[in-house]
């Protein structure tokens, strides 16, 4: 069957603005979260990804009514009538696991699998039911289904041993409508969080905290819906100024919010990139050629985030000097390296670490993404390299980035999207 790939003529600097897309990460669980609500909600600001469509689906099997227009999505979730999450929709998208907490809230049951394939390495649940299971549900594993049972959900201390995004907003959602208070040690701090926070409390919901590792939420009767606006792509913004950066052009990023990005934006600092900041859009020039970065670790919020790891790689393989790279949240969160490496990077790999010796340019070459932010990553080396690219395995860049070609092109790119 045919196959749809990028053809990317590299060395055209990009020079331009761009408006950046509403969060995935934040859009995804928000979407899940209307399953709290009594009542349909208003999302604004969705970007139009397969991962969308696929939450969508998830919540229209569950007897929600979930309908998608441009970038609004509206959810009446309240009519949800079943709690079992079929196991080709766990599949096909990791953040599937999302929807435990806000169906366990509102239904008291929730059947599931694991979510979808070990494209970082081994994404266990073992936290996620962990932590419901402290809130008073019971779980039973029957071959791969996952029966999940409360008879009324009731606040909990909790301490996660790592910081874990999904998990923080599992419990959250839990805890909204949950008997009680729960507290909630070393959570994770992501903008996506806050989001996810501020979003719930416009329905009525109680939680304070959100974006503190300690996060306090009073369980409360019931949530009435709400319209709500998804905060920028905090990712996506990084993947553009890098994309600027290695094409060795400039560019304005518009909607995005800077003060979420203080890790990303300081590591292209130091590459040698200057900027002008303003609280909702940045300005960007690059530095030609860039200079090496001798410390890069992946960190939970707001530490360097994993998912700008390849992406910042990408530039870093034309950087004067040596970089390296820590990657301390994924086991295989490298697969983007050997793809690079046939573009002509320098690259070696050992464990978590990557050591990135800077080369003058990079050529085109076939390369396959393997995975969301390493697919963005090839697109990223792509536009700098000298001649073509084609780049395979763009479904998975369609789940985090709407209109990819489309935004490379209106900054002056040379992409194409064809059948292969
Ligand atoms: C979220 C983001 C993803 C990002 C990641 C880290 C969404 C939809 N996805 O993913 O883009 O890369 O945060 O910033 O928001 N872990 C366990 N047991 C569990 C759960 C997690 O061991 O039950 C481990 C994971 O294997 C991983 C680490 O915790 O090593 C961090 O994962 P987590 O923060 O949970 O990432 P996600 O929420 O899946």
């Amino acid at each position: 069957m045919a196959e749809q790939v990028l053809r990317v003529i590299g060395g055209e600097p990009l020079h331009g603005e761009v408006t950046v897309q509403g969060a995935k990460n934040s859009a995804l669980p928000m979407m899940a979260a209307t399953i709290l609500c009594k009542g349909e909600c208003v999302l604004h600001n969705v970007p139009r990804l397969t991962d969308v469509t696929a939450a969508s689906r998830i919540l229209n099997r569950l007897g929600c009514r979930c309908h998608i227009e441009d970038d609004t999505v509206t959810v009446a979730g309240d009519t949800i009538s079943q709690y079992e999450i079929p196991d080709a929709d766990m599949r096909q998208m990791r953040s599937s696991i999302m929807f435990l907490g806000p169906i366990l809230g509102r239904m008291g049951a929730c059947d599931l699998t694991m979510p979808g394939g070990c494209e970082l390495g081994p994404r266990p649940i073992d936290l996620h039911l962990e932590t419901m299971r402290r809130m008073g549900v019971s779980i039973e594993e029957e071959g791969s289904r996952i029966r999940c049972k409360a008879n009324g959900l009731h606040g909990a201390r909790i301490h996660l041993p790592f910081p874990s995004v999904g998990v923080s907003e599992n419990v959250i959602m839990a805890a909204t409508l949950a008997k009680g208070e729960t507290v909630l040690t070393n959570a994770a701090r992501e903008p996506e969080i806050i989001d996810l926070a501020a979003f719930l409390n416009r329905c009525g919901a109680k939680i304070y905290g959100a974006g503190e590792s300690t996060v306090v939420v009073q369980g409360v009767e019931q949530l009435h819906p709400t319209a709500y606006t998804v905060m920028p792509d905090r990712i996506v913004a990084m993947t553009w100024l890098c994309a600027a950066a290695a094409s060795g052009g400039s560019i304005c990023v518009r909607g995005a919010h800077p003060r979420d990005m203080e890790a990303c934006l300081s590591a292209l600092e130091s590459a040698g990139c200057r900027f002008g900041i303003c609280p909702d859009r940045i300005f960007m020039d690059a530095a030609r050629p860039v200079k090496a970065i001798a410390d890069i670790r992946t960190m939970p919020h707001p530490g360097f985030p994993t998912d700008a790891q390849a992406i910042l790689m990408a530039l870093l393989a034309t950087a004067q000097g040596m970089s390296v790279f820590e990657e301390n949240i994924f086991e295989s969160r490298y697969m983007h390296a050997g793809e690079l490496l046939r573009m002509g990077a320098n690259i070696r790999i050992l464990g978590r670490t990557a050591i990135v010796r800077g080369v003058p340019k990079l050529h085109g070459a076939s390369v396959t993404a393997q995975d969301l932010r390493g697919g963005a990553a090839l697109a990223v080396a792509a536009v700098g390299a000298e001649g073509e690219t084609v780049l395979h395995g763009l479904s998975h860049i369609d789940r985090g980035y709407a209109d990819f070609a489309g935004v490379f092109n209106s900054l002056g790119g040379k992409v194409r999207r064809v059948l292969f």
